[in-house]
């Protein structure tokens, strides 16, 4: 079966400042290996992506080694709100954390957030970390600013039920879920391991992922929220939260289809129409991907691209894998093989 190029807006590529985890290499061998042709990067870095200066280092390193395309978001901090006017053709949009995560980018005082809002160009993509009630408080500032926002990895029924309510009520909200809140629960955790199970969000309980599952009408996007640590820091007595999932979105997602939980139209809008059309990305030509959708395997971080070395998803069967990707023209893997070099990828958001 042949689907388009797959697009994920939500990864964390590590580089600059914790390459021993991920780096533009690795990590974009593990979106080719599980079907993503484009990846698009949060700004949770060390040092985090605030300014030109900051985003100029991250570029330059993405440049080298990606071997998929990509665009960079840049972080809302306590004192940048004048950079979005000259920044916005550059980036793949803003990211807005506003409840505790990875890293120290956490704004708190409203105020902030109102004059980012004000400063933001009307077509430029927020994406925004927002849990329960914060979440409620971030829907009201995109009505009052009337801009659209993207809600990141929403994990719980109420947050769900406020999108819907919010969706029937015209506000410019559209929303991604991430495979691990569909795949798995609290429920999952003793199997994991409690510091392996850290995520932001947490894992949530059976009921809030059947209530993601019940509401696939309301959920625009997939995104992997690709979080690499290695075991050694997830078996830590401090565990980073964050799961790695470039490599088990896409077998997870056809192992669903094969079980009559979504369909094919489903899985293409939600990991490439809708990431397209929210992201403002062009139409690629001769991008596409080749699944084998009968192949049974188990999931194995051992052969698997990302460098963290682990999955919270090891020995699941799953049911249909990558077999070719080819990007702009090109067969970059096929067969379990990359076939193309660090620096192939493209900025979708050149200067
Ligand atoms: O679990 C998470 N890990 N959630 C986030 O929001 C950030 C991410 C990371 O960068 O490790
Ligand atoms: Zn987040
Ligand atoms: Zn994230």
């Amino acid at each position: 079966m042949r689907l388009p190029g797959l697009i994920d807006v939500h990864v964390h590529m590590r580089e600059p400042g914790a390459i021993h985890k991920e780096d533009w290499d690795s990590g974009t061998a593990a979106a080719l290996a599980g079907g993503f042709t484009t990846v698009l990067a949060m700004p949770n870095t060390n040092p985090p992506v605030t300014d030109a200066a900051g985003l100029a280092v991250a570029l330059r390193a993405a440049t080298i080694k990606a071997r998929c395309d990509f665009g960079l978001f840049v972080g809302a901090g306590p004192d940048n709100t004048d950079q979005w006017a000259h920044l916005k053709t550059q980036i793949a949009g803003v990211k807005l954390y506003l409840d505790q995560t990875f890293g120290s980018m956490r704004l708190d005082d409203m105020t902030l957030w109102m004059d980012h809002f004000k400063a933001f160009p009307e077509a430029l993509p927020i994406a925004v970390h927002a849990e329960g009630r914060t979440l409620a408080a971030v829907i009201l500032m995109a009505d009052l600013f009337q801009h659209p926002i993207h809600l990141c990895h929403v994990s719980r029924r109420e947050e769900i039920l406020l999108i819907r309510q919010a969706k029937d009520k015209g506000l410019p909200v559209t929303c991604e879920v991430s495979p691990h809140h569909l795949f798995l629960s609290t429920a999952d955790i003793q199997r994991i391991g409690s510091g392996r199970s850290e995520v932001r969000p947490c894992l949530a309980a059976p009921e809030d992922q059947a209530a993601l599952w019940e509401h696939l009408e309301i959920i625009d996007v997939f995104a992997t929220d690709h979080a690499p640590h290695t075991l050694t820091e997830k078996d830590s007595d401090t565990p980073p939260p964050g799961f790695p999932g470039l490599e088990t979105a896409l077998p997870l997602l056809l192992t669903a289809l094969h079980e009559d939980k979504l369909t094919i139209d489903d899985l293409v809008a939600r990991l490439h129409t809708n990431p397209r059309r929210i992201f403002n990305l062009s139409e690629q030509p001769d991008t596409y991907i080749e699944v084998d959708e009968s192949a049974s395997w188990e999931i194995e971080a051992q052969h698997a691209f990302t460098r963290c070395g682990w999955t919270p998803f090891e020995g699941r069967a799953v049911r249909g894998k990558v077999a070719k990707v080819v990007l702009r023209g090109r067969t970059v893997f096929e067969n379990g093989h990359l076939k193309t070099l660090p620096g192939s990828g493209r900025n979708l958001f050149p200067a």
